[in-house]
């Protein structure tokens, strides 16, 4: 991992050092390394360690100063606040600092930090108040006794923002940049999706109203980013939150909108603000947030003891997976807003608030071989297939390595020893290899000059890291765009899986995708294993297929930087094949969402492919809709939006799927609703009207029950689709 220590496990080692000379100059050396990744972080975006690496790091430098406070320095990056230096957005200053939050790893940690708020407000309350004040205070306090204590609430894996509105206007978007002053990306913020929806927002007669949060990438929306990035030869982003980084600090706004960023709101910083709208308790603010359509997170805990805060955490690690954005722990805040005032903040941190990380999951395992996979759009992508290793009762048996640069930045050799991470349900990745356990019997990773599957040359393109076929007949380039065609987001084939699709591309029987609708049920007795039943099946799915939606068909075409969501926009525009062949760049430009690339490969895409899609016009029968109600459903910010139609059963119906789902995927059950005009949202409010529960249904249900939303299990959901 680090430039100066091999490994973590080495770090921990560093302090078995009795001498105090050597200590002092290890701690500096550690000052140094969390300086050096700060620097990666904050200025260059490209992170080379994870962050409870570094987190680690950090815990570790306090733990020696605390144990040496002599040895603490004022330029210790425990004692101030990090500060990049290179800014390209206007810079500006925050009404108030932004500071961050304190760490606690261990229940007994989380107590002590306890123990810490309550024995300063004891102290606190003791000189502050007169006699008349006490009473009236004790008088209070009885108050508060039905009051929450503790509001705990997952801690997004973003970065900080904050926002300032006037007169119910955005007016200025700062990150948090040095928590002093932060890059203005007002425009960008004004992009996202979910921002657009709190039209009645909050209305003071403060001159300003400032809302502080977190900006993030969907993992749905990172994934289809990276997909593109891989599309365009470019190098993906190895995790959302660099993602969400990388596409917030951009100069040009519509580069951020493309990038379809998400947003969550958890603090009023201003107490002006807060007096103003008459709230005390957190609690109260985040019923605002969602009585004004303020983007915040539904999924929170009230909890009145510390054993409380333990199950909201361990509650909150669980259902980590669900959510569509990555959470790096939890935080636990004082509920009470006269409870935070009076134990107050240091320079640094709030002491109201404390922040539990969840452990990355790191183990080591070797790695066995590296393939080259072929993608259909060319693209060869390194897949790392890895001795197996059970994490947290997964088995892993691959992980992603990105592209050729990676493998030698890492200086990874086959037959490494290797530290591989799995945060969330993300993909896991490589962190880094044990150059000094390696034997001699390690071998070089092959970085292939011709492409594995027909031999032609490969090619990278200038400016581009990744490697690409150069042969646009490809064998293995057909196989994947025909098993793209007949997936369940284009085609929906059933029975053409992988060996189907590569088989009937062996045998000559389809050649371009139209060749699908071609085939004759004798054909399919020649590609052996095909029983009867299963050619009826397959010729069946086949021929429901040609009634699919348009949108459909245009995702399953496999155009570049073409993906599901942009396939739905083109279909709200265009209602046939013979509207989209005559879109010219200048037209498609002409469509909100529609990027320069994209406006310009369509009509060449076309143009190549024509007589593949005159061949798919004989044989496709696409219902035509108007371009008003064309079924397509693109989903937008937070909720999902589909297009205004009056006349479908569940329009302005919002559903939230909670639970294991075992008689319908949750892609499939998306697709129901929106089929019938309503939409899914993620997230539980008082305007979700149905809450679909399936196995092991948690907090999700019992929330929903305390909003009288009505529950439905999976048969009473099909009952009412089928109604
Ligand atoms: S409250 C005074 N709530 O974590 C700071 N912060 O590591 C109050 N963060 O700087 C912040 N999720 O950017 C709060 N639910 C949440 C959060 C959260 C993520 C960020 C925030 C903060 C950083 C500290």
């Amino acid at each position: 991992m680090l430039s100066l220590f091999s490994s973590l496990s080495s770090v921990s080692h560093f302090f078995n050092f009795t001498k105090k000379s050597d200590i002092k100059k290890n701690i500096e050396i550690l000052r140094r390394e969390i300086s050096h990744h700060s620097q990666l972080y904050y200025e260059k975006n490209e992170p080379k360690i994870s962050d409870s690496e570094f987190d680690e790091l950090f815990h570790l430098l306090k733990k020696w100063e605390e144990k040496y406070p002599e040895l603490i320095t004022e330029n210790s990056p425990t004692q101030k606040i990090y500060s990049p230096k290179n800014y390209s957005l206007q810079k500006e200053k925050h009404i108030v600092p932004m500071i961050s939050l304190g760490n606690c790893f261990t229940k007994t940690e989380l107590k002590e930090w306890e123990k810490r708020w309550k024995k300063i407000l004891e102290k606190e309350e003791i000189s502050l108040f007169s006699n008349e004040e006490k009473k009236q205070k004790k008088r209070k306090q009885k108050k508060r006794k039905d009051e929450t204590i503790y509001i705990v609430e997952p801690k997004f894996d973003g970065l900080g923002i904050s926002c300032v509105y006037e007169k119910g206007k955005l007016k200025r978007a700062i990150t948090r940049g040095d928590g002093e002053s932060g890059e203005n990306v007002t425009e960008n913020i004004k992009t996202i999706a979910s921002l657009k929806k709190n039209k009645n927002s909050i209305k003071i007669s403060s001159d300003e109203f400032e809302v502080r949060g977190e900006v993030v990438m969907k993992k749905s929306d990172f994934k289809t980013l990276n997909q593109k990035m891989i599309e365009e030869g470019k190098k993906e982003f190895s995790n959302p939150r660099n993602a969400a980084a990388g596409s917030l600090r951009q100069i040009d706004s519509s580069v951020t909108k493309k990038r379809k960023l998400s947003i969550f709101f958890y603090e009023i910083p201003l107490e002006k603000n807060i007096n103003e709208l008459h709230i005390e308790t957190y609690a109260e603010t985040l019923q605002l947030f969602n009585e004004k359509n303020i983007p915040h997170c539904t999924q929170y805990f009230e909890c009145n003891s510390i054993e409380e805060v333990f199950e909201a955490i361990e509650k909150i690690e669980k259902m980590r997976t669900d959510f569509n954005f990555d959470i790096d722990g939890a935080v636990v805040k004082i509920n009470n807003y006269q409870l935070r005032k009076k134990i107050g903040t240091t320079a640094h941190h709030p002491r109201w608030a404390t922040a539990w990380k969840f452990p990355a999951i790191k183990v080591t395992t070797i790695l066995e071989k590296v393939e080259w996979q072929v993608g259909r759009t060319g693209v060869l992508t390194p897949v790392a297939y890895i001795k197996p290793v059970n994490i947290e009762g997964v088995i892993v048996s691959r992980a992603t390595l990105h592209n050729s640069d990676n493998i030698e930045e890492k200086g990874l050799m086959i037959g490494d020893e290797i530290l591989l991470e799995r945060s969330g349900d993300v993909i896991p990745k490589i962190l880094q290899c044990f150059p000094e356990k390696r034997t001699g019997i390690e071998k070089k990773i092959f970085i292939p000059t011709q492409c594995p599957e027909c031999g032609n040359d490969v090619v990278k393109k200038n400016g581009e890291v990744a490697l690409r076929c150069s042969n646009e007949n490809c064998k293995k380039i057909l196989q994947a765009k025909l098993k793209h065609f007949a997936s369940k987001k284009a085609m929906n084939i059933t029975g053409l899986g992988t060996e189907v699709c590569n088989a009937l591309i062996e045998k000559k029987l389809v050649k371009t995708l139209a060749d699908i609708y071609f085939l004759e049920e004798n054909d399919l007795y020649e590609i052996g294993n095909f029983k009867e039943k299963s050619v009826k099946n397959l010729f069946s799915a086949i021929e429901k297929s040609k009634t699919q939606d348009f949108w459909r068909v245009i995702n399953a075409l496999g155009i570049p930087f073409v993906g599901a969501g942009t396939a739905k926009i083109l279909a709200k525009n265009y209602k046939n094949f013979a509207q989209l062949m005559n879109a010219t760049e200048e037209t498609l430009l002409e469509i909100d969402d529609i990027g320069e690339k994209t406006a310009k490969i369509i009509p060449e895409f076309f143009k190549k492919n024509s007589h593949i899609i005159h061949q798919l016009q004989k044989k496709l029968n696409t219902p035509e809709k108007t371009n008003e109600n064309n079924g397509s459903n693109v989903k937008n910010g937070e909720n999902g939006e589909n297009g205004e139609n009056k006349t479908l059963k569940f329009t302005n119906k919002t559903f939230v799927f909670t639970g294991k789902l075992t008689q319908f995927s949750r892609d499939e059950a998306s697709e129901m609703v929106e089929k019938n005009g309503g939409k899914v949202s993620s997230s539980l409010s008082k305007k979700t009207n149905f809450c679909v529960c399936g196995e092991k249904a948690g907090s999700k249900k019992t929330k929903a029950e305390k909003l009288g939303i009505e529950i439905l299990n999976e048969n009473d959901f099909l009952k009412k689709i089928e109604t």
